[in-house]
Order: C-alpha cells, then sequence, then structure tokens
C-alpha cells in the first residue's frame, strides 16, 4: 500500500537561515506562491517573532494562499507563540510549530535549563498553542542528540498537550539512516495516543545525509518530511526536498510512499529559490543540477540514444525539463557525434564521417566544450578558438 507523505517546506524559514540569504517580502509570497503550485501540503513561511517583516511576511503568505497550510515557528516562549498565532491565524488551514531542545548540551550551556524544567515547558506552550490553534507541531530540538528517554518524555509531553505532529530535528546533520530508522521506530511504539500522531524527520546536511536520512525516517513510519528547495539552509543546508520526492517516486517499490508534489514544477521551483536566493545551483547536484540529464561519455551517449534508459533512471520530462543533453567532449563517440551532425541539419557524405570524426576528437583534445558553433566551423574547414 503506498502511503502519502506530507511535505513541509522550510525554506522561507531554515532555508532564509543560509548564510548570505534574505529574501523580501514579495520574493517570499512569490516563493509560497509556486510552492502552492508545485504541491506542498504546508509552508513553514517564517519565524514571526523574529523581526517586524518576519512577520508581516507570514502574514502576508497566510492570506495568499488558496489551499496551502501555512505555519509560522516559534520557541517555547509565550509572547512568540502569540506572534505567530496572529501571522498565520488569516491562513485558510494554519498551524503553529513549536519546539525546544532537549539534547544535554542545549540543556546545560544554551537554555541553562533542567529536564523538568523543559517538561513542565513543552506542557505550558503545547497546551497553551493548542488553546488558540486547532494543529500545532512540537519539534525537540537536536533530538538525535538526546537520551532516548528524555526524548520521548519531551515527545509524550507535547502530545499529552495537544500536538498533532511531532517533528524529530537532526539539528546538527548528526545521524545516521540506520540510526534514525531506531529513533523513529522507537518513539513511534512507544508514543500513547487515543489521536493519530503524525511523526516528521527533519534533516540537516553536515554529514551530507539529510536526505538519506529523511528517507529512512518515511521507511520506519513518517507520515511527513521536512526540508527545503534545493536544500539551502544554515551550515550545509537542510534536506533537499525535490531529491526526497523524486526518489519516493523513482523507488516507490521500496519505500511504499509517495510525495503530493506535482513534480513536472520542479525544475521551476528551484530555479525561482536559485533566483531569489542568490544561491547558485551546483551543476552536479541531484534531481534539478544541470548536469542531471548530460551524459558525457561515448558509451553512455551511445546506450542513452539506443534507449535512454541505459543510464537514465528518471526522465527529465518528470521534473519538467524538455530533454536530456548529450555534450560533445573528448570521450563522445560516433554515434552522438553524427546525431549532433543531424541534429544541426549538417549534410555531409557517409564517407567524409571518418574524417570529420577524426577532426572532432583533435579538437575536442583542446576544448573542454564543443559547441554546436564549433561543430560548424569543424565541417567547413574552420576551427573557432575559445
Ligand atoms: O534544525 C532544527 O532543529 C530546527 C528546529 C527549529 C526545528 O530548524
Ligand atoms: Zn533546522
Amino acid at each position: 500500500m503506498t502511503r502519502k507523505i506530507e511535505f513541509f517546506d522550510t525554506t522561507l524559514r531554515d532555508g532564509e537561515q543560509t548564510p548570505g540569504v534574505s529574501f523580501s517580502i514579495d520574493e517570499k509570497v512569490a516563493i509560497a506562491k509556486q510552492l502552492e503550485k508545485w504541491g506542498i501540503t504546508v509552508i513553514e513561511a517564517g519565524f514571526p517573532a523574529a523581526s517586524p517583516d518576519s512577520f508581516e511576511a507570514v502574514q502576508q503568505i497566510a492570506r495568499s494562499l488558496k489551499t496551502t497550510s501555512v505555519t509560522g515557528l516559534a520557541r517555547c516562549v509565550i509572547s512568540d507563540i502569540d506572534k505567530a498565532y496572529e501571522a498565520v491565524k488569516d491562513a485558510v488551514h494554519p498551524q503553529i510549530h513549536v519546539f525546544i531542545a532537549t539534547s544535554p548540551i542545549h540543556l546545560q550551556y544554551k537554555l541553562k535549563m533542567t529536564e523538568e524544567q523543559v517538561l513542565a515547558s513543552i506542557k505550558e506552550c503545547v497546551s497553551y498553542a493548542r488553546s488558540k490553534i486547532d494543529v500545532i507541531e512540537f519539534s525537540p530540538e537536536d533530538a538525535t542528540r538526546s537520551d532516548r528517554e528524555f526524548l520521548l518524555k519531551a515527545v509524550q509531553t507535547a502530545v499529552d498537550a495537544g500536538a498533532t505532529y511531532i517533528n524529530i530535528p537532526d539539528t546538527v546533520g548528526y545521524t545516521t539512516p540506520a540510526e534514525f530508522t531506531e529513533i523513529f521506530t522507537y518513539l513511534i511504539n512507544n508514543i500513547h495516543s487515543e489521536r493519530e500522531i503524525i511523526f516528521s524527520p527533519h534533516c540537516h546536511d553536515d554529514l551530507g545525509m539529510a536526505v538519506a536520512n529523511s528517507l529512512a525516517a518515511i521507511k520506519a513510519g513518517a507520515g511527513r518530511v521536512e526540508g527545503t528547495v534545493n536544500g539551502i539552509g544554515e551550515r550545509a543546508g537542510n534536506a533537499a526536498l525535490e531529491e526526497i520526492a523524486v526518489a519516493l517516486h523513482i523507488r516507490n517499490d521500496f519505500y511504499e510512499a509517495q510525495s503530493p508534489l506535482n513534480l513536472a514544477e520542479t525544475v521551476n521551483t528551484a530555479a525561482l529559490v536559485s533566483q531569489y536566493s542568490g544561491i547558485a545551483i551546483p551543476k552536479n547536484k541531484a534531481v534539478v543540477g544541470a548536469n542531471a540529464f548530460a551524459h558525457e561519455s561515448g558509451i553512455h551517449q551511445d546506450g542513452v540514444l539506443k534507449n535512454a534508459l541505459t543510464y537514465e533512471i528518471i526522465t527529465p520530462e518528470l521534473v519538467g525539463l524538455t530533454h536530456n543533453a548529450l555534450p560533445l567532449g573528448k570521450l563522445s563517440g560516433r554515434h552522438a557525434f553524427t546525431e549532433k551532425l543531424n541534429a544541426l541539419g549538417i549534410s555531409y557524405k557517409t564517407s567524409d564521417i571518418d574524417t570529420l570524426f577524426a577532426k572532432f576528437k583533435r579538437l575536442a583534445d583542446k576544448k573542454r566544450e564543443i559547441t554546436d558553433a564549433d561543430i560548424r566551423a569543424l565541417v567547413s574547414g574552420v576551427i573557432i578558438k575559445n
């Protein structure tokens, strides 16, 4: 049975915590509208208590969206919850996201609180948030470095106080897929509630495992997943939602879960966030990088020309592209070269192919990228230099 996983996008909150990134309110509203078009379930539009602009952005987004839920982040502090409530209350589906740290290092140095004080704060703040709004998510920050039994107590306290969603943040990107599976299994099996409680992972990428950890949590029973577009976020970033969505689609046989996303809007969404954040998408990034559907070596190009499935597990069309690319370079073969001549409408005699291909190989040894103009020049006997 395929489960539908809720997608929680925090590009406008955790994504904006990327060093150097600051979205204007108009940019945030435009991104939120694109996220709605993409099919995101809930948008964390910001941290309303952080600044007047943050509040204004969350409020404008809450008032602009037609179907998507909107949430605002709040520390376990009554005044933060009041601000979050005021900012999201006009949304069609408002939510509030309350968090407090549960790891020993955060309790000792950051919060300077005992475990009992943290539990009392969770009880007070989650109940207060729940008295204002029906849907509350609670996050025990730095969950993966927290004592497991205390983590369970914190989560149970939040559930008893009215939280419906329990988000488990791997705040510093510390966990591994196997360990995260254990954490989710332990919490899901030991939580007591009459209501349905939905768990979600919120992973950071410090060890390059944010997407793998998120997928492990889904496999272990999470019903919601959190992340950002293009994986932007604090330090090494957050889990890239487009990668998780496409992984669920391609490996549905394994995960038995699917995203709610309209995947054909993936490339548009990634491009918009890249443009407004000023963070370029790495060429080799999975799913939306410029090279994600480019095949350079002769063996691969020959295979793809015969049947794209030989080297493509994702079709370009799935994520909103029209075609793949076979860039010509020194590793390209005769098959891709003649396809390029045909695509450019260049007529040639079959008997000339050996000579033309040899000329092309000599040029490719000198130039990193062979352009269409190079090919035309090569055929007419003139070589354009970089
Ligand atoms: O990474 C984190 O712990 C967070 C929380 C606020 C959920 O972003
Ligand atoms: Zn985070």
